[in-house]
């Protein structure tokens, strides 16, 4: 039996700005991961949900889901190989369309898998450009930063074009992650940025330059000893988030409740319009933080820490 797996993410800074050429900061989110296991022999090449229900089968186009069949064709093409005859199987614990990166991880996890199974060593580099080709088919334009993180497994900043750098994180914090409940597919956010820039050039252009010096100011607090400087930085970046139109309500109310309740810092992280919000705690206060975030709506919350890197 073969088996693979990949985290999730959480972008610390620069989600949307990053889809136009500004630099954005991302962490793997170990506490959600997508497992993949070639199970063994099938008459045909069959990828199934861990319960056993079909999700994609070259052989059965009509009976696949559309999306995830373009991902396995992709990842196929990628590897230059053949549609083994298996049994491939999915287990993913990382909620879709909610700004963890779930697309970037499954197609993290299965070319690793057919990888291995086709006995091909295959390096990061080639790995991150098929996984890349796969979020396009699920978000038309991706900024490249979810499988960046996701493959290579480590904090990193991230530029449209340029090869990812470490990230440099001096003292260990934590972050709380609190799921909204809502759901909006990364595509759409995406989409309403990009128009934005076409209807309002200067002030939208404007908006993603801000977010791009946030993300250089972060760098430098992460680098140093008070990772509670973050706070206000993540903060500004939420509003400009939400002047960008990608944040809601609920979004909204999360971060508002965190920050009453003595987090330093909160914003969303991801597309948008549903998905998560992260906020930046200690000892002191995370208690109570984390229960106005379930007070305020959240779904689910979950504690991690962001360790120290050189
Ligand atoms: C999605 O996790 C992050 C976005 O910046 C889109 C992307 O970079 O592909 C919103």
């Amino acid at each position: 039996m073969t088996r693979a797996s990949a985290p999730a993410k959480v972008i610390l800074f620069g989600e949307h700005a990053v889809v136009h050429g500004q630099p954005a900061i991302a962490v793997p989110f170990p506490a959600l991961r997508a497992y993949v296991e070639i199970r063994g022999d099938a008459a045909a090449l069959e990828f199934r949900s861990h319960s056993g229900a079909l999700l994609a089968a070259p052989q059965l186009p009509q009976k696949s889901d559309p999306l995830l069949l373009q991902m396995l064709l992709t990842i196929l093409r990628g590897l230059a190989i053949d549609a083994p005859r298996v049994s491939i199987h999915l287990r993913s614990e990382i909620p879709q369309a909610c700004g963890f990166g779930s697309g970037a991880a499954v197609a993290t996890a299965l070319t690793r898998a057919l990888a291995c199974h086709a006995r091909l060593s295959i390096d990061a580099s080639r790995l991150n450009d098929i996984v890349f080709e796969t979020e396009s088919i699920f978000h038309g334009t991706p900024g490249g930063i979810d499988n960046a993180v996701v493959v290579h497994e480590r904090a990193l900043c991230f530029t449209k074009g340029k090869d990812p750098s470490r990230v440099r994180i001096g003292r260990p914090f934590d972050l709380l992650v609190a799921d909204s409940g809502d759901r909006c597919a990364t595509h759409i956010p995406v989409t309403a940025v990009r128009r934005q820039l076409q209807v309002n050039p200067g002030r939208t252009t404007a908006i993603l330059a801000d977010i791009g010096a946030i993300v250089e100011q972060a760098l430098e607090v992460l680098a140093g000893d008070l990772p509670f400087a973050l706070g206000p930085l993540m903060y500004r970046n939420h509003d400009l988030l939400g002047k960008l139109g990608v944040s809601s309500p609920v979004l909204d109310r999360l971060v508002c409740a965190a920050g009453c309740a003595g987090a330093a810092g909160a914003k969303l992280s991801g597309a948008g319009r549903g998905g998560n919000v992260i906020a930046l705690v200690d000892e002191s206060c995370s208690a109570e933080v984390a229960l106005a975030l379930q007070e305020a709506g959240a779904k689910q919350i979950w504690s991690t820490t962001i360790q120290a890197r050189g």
